[in-house]
């Protein structure tokens, strides 16, 4: 049996010219230089607001579900957060609680790699600290080394979406050798 492999991407970003995005784009073109067989898909956390009402008055939205569906189905999970304040996006917050409404939550047990670009000097160091915070209920298996770090993210990329920084590019090697060798594939 031809088991099918995807890696889905998480941005924490949703503006179009995400630096975060980019990181994962990026990723996904490491990825498939390592095994072109891997698919590799973006799951949209555009999301409404998470309202307690919303749910019980006219059930789970579709994006809400969509988004589960294609979570449910990842061999692996690449979450991009930008920071803001020094923590994640609400946006990526409130992808959370939406997922932990949906039986089962579709992270559960899931191999989760977290890479990070923000514009300021730092990364991400502190947002990634509050993101493995908020994934901690949810009992992933996220990976905790190496910390792929893209500080001065605006800066960060080539015309051709490409990680200039060697030092960056090396780390986010080693962190998807071993994503890739603990995700289910
Ligand atoms: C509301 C807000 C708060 C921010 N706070 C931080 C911060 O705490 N640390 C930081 O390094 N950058 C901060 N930034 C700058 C972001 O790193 C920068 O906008 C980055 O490009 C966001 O990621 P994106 O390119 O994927 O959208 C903040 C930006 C916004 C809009």
């Amino acid at each position: 049996m031809i088991k099918s492999t995807t890696i889905v991407g998480l941005s924490g970003s949703l503006r179009k010219a995400s630096s975060n995005t980019k990181l994962l784009k990026y990723t996904e073109k490491k990825i498939k230089l390592i095994d072109k067989g891997i698919r590799f898909s973006f799951g949209n956390i555009d999301l409404p607001l998470y309202n307690d009402d919303l749910e019980r008055e006219r059930g789970m939205p579709a994006t809400v579900i969509k988004l589960g569906d294609i979570l449910s189905q990842a061999s692996g999970i690449i979450i991009s957060t930008p920071e803001y304040n020094k923590s994640i996006s609400g946006a990526l917050k409130n992808c959370f609680d939406w997922m932990s409404r949906l039986k089962p939550n579709p992270f559960t047990s899931k191999t989760i790699a977290i890479v990070s670009a923000t514009d300021g000097r730092s990364g991400g160091e502190r947002c990634q600290y509050m993101l493995r915070m908020c994934l901690t209920p949810f009992d992933c298996n996220i990976l905790q080394t190496p910390e792929v770090l893209i500080g001065h993210s605006s800066k960060a990329f080539n015309e051709a979406g490409d990680l200039t920084d060697e030092k960056s590019n090396e780390l986010l090697d080693k962190l998807l050798e071993k994503f890739l060798a603990q995700a289910s594939i």
